[in-house]
């Protein structure tokens, strides 16, 4: 039996005017703080801004470890700062981008598969989608959810 989820959407932007300019801000945050990135052993500076239901933005930057497991990623920081400070608003949507070897990545930055698990727990936390703003010089992908590249994915509800 073919199974088929239409939940789960993926737009394509080709210039940042096309999006709405809350969003068009979220995708700034996220590329301005790629410049406050601690990533001395990459040199791959990744930028990552949250947007809570009340409007805020909190963003973060990935921080790099002598230790490189403990390397942490920026939607981590991002997320885990916004959970911090603010514990009881809801996250409705997220942007990543990456400066590397000079200038923003051509290819969307997409979040790894530790990442994602991270962002699909905040869905789960907070009850509804986070849209993902990923941000690219080609063009800018925008998922409406996680899940969309997170297909069958372990939670909470295994636990229970
Ligand atoms: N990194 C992120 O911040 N987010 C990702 O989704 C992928 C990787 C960071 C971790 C490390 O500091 C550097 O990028 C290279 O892997």
């Amino acid at each position: 039996m073919e199974i088929i989820e239409h939940r789960w959407t993926a737009t394509e932007y080709q210039d940042l005017s096309e999006i709405e300019d809350v969003y068009q801000r979220l995708i700034q945050a996220a590329m301005d703080k790629t410049s406050e990135s601690y990533s001395p052993y990459s040199g791959y500076a990744v930028g990552a801004a949250v947007l809570l239901e009340d409007g805020s933005y909190v963003s973060g930057a990935n921080q790099e470890n002598a230790s490189y497991p403990l390397c942490r990623c920026a939607e981590s920081v991002a997320l885990s700062s916004a959970s911090a400070m603010y514990p009881d608003i809801k996250i409705i949507a997220m942007a990543v981008a990456v400066h590397h070897k000079g200038s923003f990545t051509h290819d969307p930055a997409s979040p790894c598969g530790a990442c994602r698990q991270i962002i699909r727990e905040q869905e789960d936390r907070y009850g509804g989608d986070i849209a993902i703003y990923m941000y690219g010089r080609s063009k800018i992908v925008m998922i409406n959810s996680v899940q969309r590249i997170l297909p069958m994915s372990f939670n909470g509800t295994s636990l229970k």
